[in-house]
């Protein structure tokens, strides 16, 4: 278990810059997860750490030590891959021992520590197995067991789960949270499912376009998003975010938005603003807490079972609510919405959280 700290990393490939000045701590022992969509740099950031590439500029640290030029091997780091490399021709025992081999372990301390890995991914009963006699889920098992067996420092996993069926995505990722916990490893993560992120982080790192945008708890990402890259990110559907104008006056603020206007009771900046609100923030019951009223039509209802996905229309602006209810009355309706004043985030056309 160790902290790791990149400072500064910048990584090229010709003329593509890949990571363009990332600053990032890992605290010791907890899992962060790097999140965001395709191409934004995830991988390179996760081989960097790796020693697997070096970067064109800034450091890696892992505690005190720096490992920026450190080949992998002197990393005491384990990597999973989203296509599980276990090896077709060795059966599941020597696939998870294969590691502890090069290290030239003593064979009975080898036998212990399988045994410790398989035991704790509950593959024990496999370890006569061939990989083609395996399910994926099983093979990314084994995947995960041969890199805790060597009770690394660090653990690194790109994508994991991705190239399993839907149901088994969701089991494994809890069961990889709770592996975790038990071996205390710290761990760092890469995904671009945001749900997977939520579930499995101690802490997110939001990236886009080579750069980090956001670091926080789940929560604190989700509640409280630094910019409308991150609050559009997570969530489905994503947060509402439209654009709108903003008169302050007097201490508060009217935004205007559709053919409605929401007072808020502070002065922002006027002009131009995006005013964000997630789906299921829209309420159609006034609560307790301070909150605006909109008047609205409900445009179109999609019921997806547990949820309705409500379309809404205010004037020229268009919402997406989410319930869990009933919906207020059929499509065409005129209903009235509410929305607590703490769930309105209100952020600058460049993108920047200004509320
Ligand atoms: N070996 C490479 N050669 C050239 N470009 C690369 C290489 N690896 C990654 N890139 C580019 O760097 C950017 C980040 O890639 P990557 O880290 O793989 O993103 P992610 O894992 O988030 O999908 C992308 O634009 C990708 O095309
Ligand atoms: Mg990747």
């Amino acid at each position: 278990m160790v902290e790791v700290r990149l400072q500064g990393v910048v990584k090229r490939f010709g003329r593509t810059t890949a990571l363009k000045g990332i600053n990032l701590e890992v605290r010791d022992g907890e899992v962060m997860v790097l999140l965001g969509p395709s191409g934004c740099g995830k991988t390179t950031t996760l081989r960097i750490i790796a020693g697997l590439e070096k970067p064109d500029e800034g450091r890696v640290y892992f505690g005190d030590r720096d490992v920026t030029f450190l080949p992998p091997r002197e990393r005491n780091i384990s990597m999973v891959f989203q296509s599980y490399a276990v090896w077709p021709h060795m059966k599941v025992y020597e696939n998870i021992a294969f590691p502890l081999k090069i290290k030239k372990v003593p064979e009975q301390e080898v036998r212990r520590r399988v045994k410790w890995a398989a035991e704790l991914l509950q593959i024990e009963d496999l370890l006569d197995r061939y990989p083609h006699q395996l399910s994926g889920g099983q093979r990314q098992r084994v995947a995960v067991a041969r890199a805790i067996v060597v009770e690394p420092e660090v653990l690194l996993m790109d994508e994991p789960l991705s190239n399993l069926d839907a149901l088994l995505r969701v089991r494994m990722r809890s069961e990889i949270k709770k592996l975790q916990r038990r071996v205390g490893v710290t761990m760092i993560y890469v995904t671009h499912d945001q749900t997977e992120a939520m579930v499995i982080a101690d802490r997110i790192a939001v990236m886009s376009e080579g750069r980090i945008m956001q670091v926080g708890p789940p929560e604190e990402v989700y509640e409280d998003p630094a910019n409308t890259f991150v609050a559009g990110f997570l969530g489905s559907p994503s947060m509402n975010l439209v654009e709108a104008e903003a008169r302050p006056s007097g201490g508060s603020t009217a935004i205007l938005l559709g053919h409605g206007e929401i007072r808020i009771p502070k002065q922002l900046e006027g002009g131009r603003v995006i005013v964000g609100v997630r789906p299921e923030r829209i309420l159609f019951k006034p609560p307790s807490e301070d909150h605006v009223a909109l008047e609205a039509e409900i445009d179109f209802i999609e019921n997806l079972g547990s949820d309705k996905i409500i379309h809404l229309r205010l004037g020229d602006t268009l919402l997406v609510a989410k319930t869990v209810e009933e919906p207020p009355g059929p499509q065409g309706s005129r209903v009235r919405v509410y929305v607590r004043l703490r769930d309105l985030k209100v952020f600058r056309p460049s993108g920047e959280r200004i509320l």
